[in-house]
């Protein structure tokens, strides 16, 4: 038996919700193929579009499937073929990805012993082989869609929140590699109380603004003054983007999970090209290469 898997990228933070909130980007993705095989083995048989590790201890996909082939006591085999299409390091959610849609295909031939709520820890296997910590806050939305939150990692507890229809992304990515680990490592292990109140001031009025579909509420909430000062050092001309997505009528902007892309909320599908097109414009004025997507949240 063999599936074929689109696997989605993902915005992880939000702004306001690091490590704890994420969502699924309806057009961009990775393609996978999963056959089971004869041998007792996982094995990552190619990858096409990045150079990663083929051993499956070293890849994402192989220590995901195999902490979900542990949990239900298989020596089942499977192949996996990965179509990279979502760089590494591009911070919009590369490894989780390859992590989600391999236990997700594993999962199905295997009869469905796993909701799709339930693959979440196995996925968070192949994070954590990744940036050395087992988010969530991409592995969640790819696996459940839409926005998630992490309400809890011990125990773990994730909920799905509904999508306002109009809320298009758009995602910039300058061509530069930031990894998970690096970008985790210049964040300061303390807050004020003073950043603290007003960061879940915003988490809770973003979840209000996405069950009300309240657009306004959810532009001012897309704040983060703990983060995102510190990593956007790391991204080419990030506070004139961000202007500049604003005064084009983003909703909101910020880092797309640890950079360097960057994200802009946007209502409806003219903002997001007005939108997408002044970041373009402005960019290749600065001669910077990168990749722009625009999408549905799904
Ligand atoms: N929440 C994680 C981080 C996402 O910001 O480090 C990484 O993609």
């Amino acid at each position: 038996e063999q599936i074929k898997i689109f696997s989605p990228a993902t915005v992880a933070n939000l702004s306001c919700g690091f490590d704890v909130l994420g969502c699924c980007l309806d057009n961009v993705g990775d393609e996978m193929t999963i056959r089971q095989n004869d041998l007792n083995q996982v094995r990552i048989t190619k990858i096409t579009g990045q150079d990663l590790p083929l051993e499956a201890d070293k890849n994402v996909a192989g220590v995901a499937v195999k902490a979900l082939l542990a949990a239900v006591g298989s020596l089942k085999g499977f192949d996996i073929e990965i179509d990279k299409k979502i760089k590494a390091g591009s911070g919009i959610g590369s490894s989780a990805a390859s992590a989600a849609g391999a236990v997700f295909g594993v999962n199905k031939i295997l009869g469905d012993p796993f909701s799709n709520m339930e693959l979440i820890p196995f996925a968070m296997e192949g994070e954590r082989l990744a940036s050395g910590n087992a988010h969530a806050d991409n592995v969640a939305p790819a696996l459940l869609g839409g926005f998630s939150l992490v309400r809890s990692y011990e125990p773990l507890e994730v909920l799905k929140l509904p999508t306002p229809e109009e809320l298009r992304v758009v995602v910039l990515h300058p061509l530069i590699e930031i990894k998970t680990k690096d970008s985790r490592s210049i964040l300061r292990q303390s807050v004020s109380l003073k950043k603290a109140i007003s960061q879940w001031g915003n988490l809770g009025a973003l979840v209000s603004a996405l069950y009300t579909e309240n657009y306004g509420l959810l532009g001012r909430s897309l704040q983060d003054n703990i983060v995102e000062p510190v990593r956007s050092i790391l991204i080419p001309y990030f506070d004139e983007l961000k202007k500049i997505a604003v005064e084009n009528g983003a909703l909101g902007f910020g880092i797309s999970g640890s950079g360097p892309s960057v994200y802009g909320m946007c209502r409806g599908d003219k903002n997001a090209e007005k939108v997408r097109t002044a970041i373009r414009d402005f960019y290749k004025s600065k001669d910077i290469d990168f990749e722009l997507h625009l999408s549905e949240i799904n």
